[in-house]
């Protein structure tokens, strides 16, 4: 089983990848920390993004095994992320690293949940279940301001708010797949939601889409039922 979930920044399409992996034991990919890498790697050069080449040559170095290097998630990798992201060549790298990790996921898993911005429309069109999240401004900035403070980051609101919004118009706007719900994608609107009932909503479209109940419900060996994970089944194709 193949989840794409894309979304604007901090409207939660990580959480809801963690949640769906853990449910039906799937790998995760979150393709922003490629994009992050590629960003630490023109920062610690000195760059600023805008240089496609030097981004472009940042982007064939990056692989899924760079996605645990520290320092990716914060607020200064992020943007200039969003930046290095409108190169064509950028975005053409790291399609190959994203495609591979879902046809290949790693470990004993039944599929793989991949989340970005263009996951559905783009990387995984063919995907069994897609979702896009949105949300407003206000409540996403709460969100990003919650998790900075749990992280125990120094941060300034206001600039965070700035590059949040510089950032989702920079994901929406740009040529190259830019950040857009797919047509076949479930659009939650996470306003009122928590993560969890987020989740619960995810599962049980998951359940009941057409795609992955063709797929059966198979109880791992000697486990507690609750524990049941959905697998390829043998006549799917
Ligand atoms: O989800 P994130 O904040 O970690 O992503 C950082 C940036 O990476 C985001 O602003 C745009 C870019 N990105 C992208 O263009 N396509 C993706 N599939 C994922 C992220």
């Amino acid at each position: 089983m193949i989840i794409a979930i894309d979304g604007p920044a901090a409207v939660g399409t990580g959480t809801l990848a963690r949640g769906l992996a853990a449910r039906f034991n799937l790998a995760h990919l979150d393709s922003g920390l490629l994009y992050r890498a590629v960003a630490a790697r023109v920062l610690a050069a000195e760059g600023d993004g805008s240089d496609p080449d030097q981004a472009e040559k940042a982007a064939r170095t990056v692989t899924v095994e760079s996605l645990s290097e520290p320092g990716l998630r914060s607020e200064r990798v992020g943007r200039v992320a969003s930046k290095v992201a409108v190169h064509p060549a950028v975005r053409q790298t790291l399609l190959g690293r994203q495609r591979e990790f879902a046809r290949r996921p790693p470990g004993e898993t039944a599929g793989a949940v991949l989340d970005g911005r263009d996951i559905g429309t783009v990387v995984l069109p063919n995907a069994d279940v897609k979702f896009f999240l949105t949300g407003p401004l206000n409540v996403r900035l709460a969100r990003r301001v919650k998790e900075l403070r749990a992280r125990g980051e120094r941060f300034i609101q206001a600039r965070v708010e700035q590059d949040m919004r510089e950032r989702d118009q920079r994901d929406r706007s740009r040529a190259a797949a830019p950040l857009a719900a797919a047509t076949d994608a479930h659009v939650i609107d996470t306003t009122e939601l928590d993560a969890e009932a987020v989740l619960e909503t995810a599962c049980r479209l998951v359940r009941s889409s057409p795609r992955t109940s063709r797929t059966k419900v198979r109880r791992v060996s000697g486990a507690p039922s609750d524990t049941a994970q959905k697998v390829r089944s043998q006549e799917s194709p």
